[in-house]
């Protein structure tokens, strides 16, 4: 059942567990989210990135997705977010044509000016009902396998807890990403997240935390950090490995099969198992 953002939010916030925001941009991987929800019987987010956007186009991409929402999600709540909102221009668009919540990332910009931009998201958003995230801290890495490059000093990209409290009363976010050592991407072995920082962080603000960067995140980590107040994770990574592998394995047996509904069928399959797993690692209760 197509839900606004705040209704799952809210379920969330009582019963100590994060949801699931996971990433599509065509139909296969938006059914695989769809069903992987309805088939673990819980909420579940289905969000889009600007580049998503762009490759897919706006209306496309939103419509394929509401309808596929409305048409199989039974009465599970699923919502829709736009992901990494880098243009505002793009972050009012999603607002006028129905997203439910939107995610001004500046985080980009020097403190200030983060504020400034993201609170002006939140104007254009609110005055439609609209929940918007920001983000404060930069996550490195870039969604699909990339190689972390040797010396990077994480610390620096995290989220400080001396500003985060600052952040929220001048932008007015309903909700917020941070950086703790969360990487975009999947880097088996080297996702570590910085507990203390999140506890830090957790006992300044109510505000809902939003983990990006689920995949390759170990689960015991994913598991104390819901305990510590996070409330969405994102993943996407691990929803293209899937993918691909299923895929792969599809075109390895000697078939003279060219029909694309039937050979990307076990990555959708395949996908939606990924989706099943992660609600139930995300879900403590
Ligand atoms: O915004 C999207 C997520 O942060 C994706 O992160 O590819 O590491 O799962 P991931
Ligand atoms: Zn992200």
């Amino acid at each position: 059942m197509l839900s606004h953002f705040k209704e799952i939010l809210s379920e969330k916030v009582e019963s100590r567990t994060a949801v699931g925001a996971f990433n599509t941009f065509n139909l296969e991987i938006t059914q695989a989210i769809v069903r992987g929800a309805l088939k673990a019987g819980r909420p579940a987010v289905v969000q889009t990135t600007e580049n998503a956007v762009k490759y897919a186009g706006l209306k496309a991409l939103y419509h394929l997705i509401k309808f596929t929402i409305e048409a199989e999600s039974g009465q599970v709540p699923i919502a829709m977010h736009l992901d990494h909102g880098k243009n505002l221009e793009t972050v009012k668009a999603c607002v006028d044509l129905g997203y439910s919540s939107v995610h001004m990332d500046a985080s980009d910009y020097a403190f200030n000016d983060n504020i400034k931009l993201t609170k002006e998201a939140v104007e254009y958003g609110h005055n439609q009902g609209v929940l918007v995230q920001g983000e404060l801290g930069n996550i490195y890495g870039k969604e699909g396998l990339i190689k972390m490059q040797q010396g990077e000093d994480l610390k620096k990209l995290m989220t400080n807890p001396d500003q985060i409290e600052e952040f929220i009363s001048r932008t007015g976010v309903d909700t917020v990403a941070v950086s703790l050592g969360n990487l975009h991407g999947s880097f088996i072995g080297q996702e570590n997240l910085d507990m203390p920082r999140l506890q830090e962080i957790s006992k300044k603000i109510k505000t809902p935390i939003v983990l990006h960067g689920g995949s390759g995140i170990p689960e015991n980590q994913i598991k104390e950090a819901i305990k510590l107040g996070v409330r969405i994770i994102n993943v996407d990574t691990d929803l293209r490995i899937a993918f691909k592998e299923a895929l792969q394995a599809e075109l390895k047996l000697e078939t003279d099969q060219v029909d694309p509904r039937k050979i990307l069928k076990p990555s959708v399959a395949r996908m939606s198992e990924v989706v099943v797993q992660k609600i139930k690692i995300f879900d403590l209760n």
